[in-house]
């Protein structure tokens, strides 16, 4: 099978799998939050025509601010990205040529991006059995052999967060050895608490990457950051595309930031939907990742071999899953699937139970 490599793509998916156009399929495949884009957002983006027709300012000031205000640290360590696909290819290209490390199973991008920019790249892989703890002691021996180490955290696919103690210990290590860490926090906004920014003025050796795709579901405006030391942002900068943001994504992206009760509506339907999924799997046998944001790895605990005919009988009746072929240690044998909302999970949770009828 010719699996997509991204998530989200319900239209691929039905030729894939020879679905008929008509059927109407829920999207558990992209892990967006169902609750946005904010109400006030299309008629902002309206508003915004007349900058349409002008370039975006190059320096993205209001929005460089904005963040620098929120994030509590200075302009010039903030570099706004086109999304932040855009952030994980600049982090590798600052590394160009030289030692990564990846922690798997991750988002294919790091891998995608190190090669694009030659790294020599090692992987070093998590397991489910233990609930995807780090191996510490493996990473503290390799860690003076690399220049870079890319986590994902919280982490995709599992949802999971590691320690802030260990990633503290990694920094610490990292500062005697010259290894930086690159910390995608991409789906921070939904475990805020989470977030190494505190830890980032201790650790010159931190790089941090965001996006403001997934918690204000805009993956097709483009918007993500970077915040790094002053000297990473500069070198940056002038490798990155002129205007690489565009000037829509730069007018709203300090209006978003403030909409405080969108994210607070987030985390109240955010809880709730996860405790009815965890009591729903509990029940019903089916294993569910220990996430702590907005998706989960699911796998029927009486069928962990079946995983693949679970997902295709799940598409069948109308629920898109993300497979997980291409997420290394995982091979297949779970699936992903975004937290959505509470009739979305009635119709997951009836097909579920037929699943179980079945087999
Ligand atoms: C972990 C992670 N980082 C970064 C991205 C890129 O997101 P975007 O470029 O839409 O901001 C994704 C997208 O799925 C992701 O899963």
């Amino acid at each position: 099978m010719n699996w997509p490599e991204h998530g989200g793509q319900p239209a691929t998916m039905k030729k894939l799998f020879q679905l008929e156009d008509e059927v109407e399929i829920v999207d558990f495949s992209a892990n967006l939050n169902p609750l946005g884009p904010p109400d006030w957002l299309k008629g902002e983006l309206e508003k915004q025509w007349e900058n349409m027709m002008r370039y975006p300012d190059p320096h993205y000031s209001n929005s460089s601010a904005a963040l620098a205000r929120i994030e509590a640290i200075e302009e010039g360590e903030i570099l706004l990205t086109n999304g932040g696909a855009e952030a994980i290819f600049l982090a590798a290209k600052y590394f160009e040529g030289k030692k990564a490390g990846i922690v798997h199973p991750a988002f294919s991008e790091y891998n995608r991006a190190c090669d694009h920019y030659h790294l020599n790249v090692t992987d070093i892989t998590l397991s489910a059995e233990d609930d995807f703890r780090l191996p510490m002691n493996t990473l503290l021996e390799v860690l003076p052999d690399l220049d870079v180490l890319f986590l994902c955290r919280p982490n995709n696919p599992t949802g999971t967060v590691v320690p802030k103690a260990e990633v503290k210990m990694l920094l610490e290590q990292g500062l005697n050895t010259h290894t930086y860490l690159v910390v995608d926090e991409a789906f921070v906004d939904f475990a805020p608490s989470e977030s190494l920014v505190t830890l980032w003025k201790e650790y010159p050796n931190l790089i941090l990457l965001r996006s403001l795709t997934k918690m204000y579901t805009i993956p097709g405006i483009r918007l993500g950051y970077m915040m790094a030391g002053k000297a990473v942002v500069e070198e940056l900068k002038t490798a990155q595309i002129p205007w690489s943001v565009n000037a829509l994504a730069d007018a709203v992206a300090p209006l978003l930031l403030d909409d405080t009760d969108f994210v607070q509506r987030t985390f109240d339907w955010l809880d709730e939907q996860a405790k009815v999924l965890r009591a729903f799997y509990r029940e019903h046998d089916f294993y569910m990742s220990p996430t702590r944001v907005n998706f989960y790895l699911l796998q029927d605990k009486r069928n962990t071999e079946q995983t693949e005919e679970l997902f295709t009988f799940l598409f069948q009746h109308g629920i898109l899953v993300r497979h997980t072929y291409n997420f290394k240690g995982l091979d297949g044998k779970f699936l992903r699937l975004a937290i959505r909302t509470e009739e979305e999970h009635e119709r997951l949770c009836v097909v579920l139970r037929k699943w179980r009828e079945r087999v």
